[in-house]
């Protein structure tokens, strides 16, 4: 009975489980069947982005990233805040403020997920300050005497809301260039050196994957991993010209990551086909059955 119980336990276990890495994926309206079949790390997809909570400025809508939040919290699973300052869908409400109300309406939505939320263990600060950054920068003070000011005005503000929270920043376009992570890092070790950041997201999406050398990806961690702080991978996404090539990409660019000893974790931006963001970046189908990609990662992190 026990032998039966232990198997049962064991055969629906996350991918990951008792790593010292975890394997996450984002939750969106719902939380799939199979869902902690496979993950231990949760990112609400759009439901904690500003706009779609606070869509008007009198009301707040947290039902879809209260689904990942209570999922992550009832399967002990590590939760992700995504995200508080960002460039992209913002509310619509926010661009006809004064800078002084614009600034009071960001605190206002740090302090309402404070509020909301009791136990967050990472959160995504700032998303995309090099590619989309906020409308609202100016009214957060701009680029400053540090040429980013703005973002230190958000990670200080987030330390103080946040204080037992790991606090990251997220990007794009990094694994894939190493121009862009001398850039990135300008601003991580501004924050550094104010102890106001402790870990360093980049988003891996099939767009700076799929054709990406392992010999780069490598790189490029060890440049950031210089910084000295922990790295996530945090939107990891890739598809190819069928299945097979699909769980090439993975073979190649997976290892690079999960095995770099600066990468704390990885989390995958989707995986049930035709549910996904990207188109073909699935790695279960709607009927359950795992692609090759999902059945080599699962052996891969089997054994390592
Ligand atoms: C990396 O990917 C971005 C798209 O996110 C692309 O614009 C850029 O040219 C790529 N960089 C290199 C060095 O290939």
């Amino acid at each position: 009975m026990t032998i039966l119980v232990l198997i049962a336990l064991s055969f629906s276990a996350a991918i990951a489980q008792g790593k010292s890495k975890f394997l996450g994926n984002v939750i969106g309206g719902s939380v799939p069947a199979n869902f902690g079949n496979y993950w231990n790390q949760v990112t609400p997809e759009n439901g904690g982005k500003w706009g779609s909570v606070q869509n008007s400025q009198n009301s707040f809508n947290w039902g879809e990233a209260d689904v990942a939040y209570n999922w992550a919290k009832s399967n002990g699973a590590i939760f992700k805040y995504h995200t508080l300052v960002w460039g992209s869908q913002e509310p619509g409400w926010i661009g006809s403020l004064s800078n002084d109300a614009k600034k009071t309406a960001v605190t206002a939505w740090i302090n309402a997920i404070k509020a909301h939320f009791s136990s967050i263990d990472l959160i995504d600060v700032v998303n995309e300050a090099l590619h989309a950054p906020a409308s609202y920068r100016e009214a957060l003070g701009g680029s400053g005497s540090t040429g980013w000011d703005w973002i230190v005005w958000a990670f200080t503000q987030a330390r103080s809301a946040f204080p037992s929270a790991k606090l990251l920043i997220n990007e794009y376009g990094i694994i894939n260039d190493s121009n862009e992570a001398r850039q990135y890092l300008e601003i991580i070790n501004i924050l550094k050196s104010r102890n106001l950041i402790d870990g360093i997201g980049i988003q891996c999406h099939q767009f700076n994957v799929n054709s990406l050398s392992a010999a780069s990806a490598k790189s490029v961690l060890d440049q950031l991993g210089a910084a000295g702080l922990p790295i996530y991978s945090s939107e990891f996404d890739a598809n190819g010209n069928s299945e097979a090539d699909q769980a090439t990409i993975y073979q190649r660019i997976f290892p690079p990551i999960w095995e770099h000893s600066s990468v704390k974790g990885v989390t995958l931006w989707g995986y049930i086909t035709g549910t996904t963001w990207k188109d073909g970046t699935g790695i279960v189908e709607q009927n359950g059955n795992e692609r090759q990609a999902m059945t080599w990662l699962k052996q891969y992190i089997a054994s390592h």
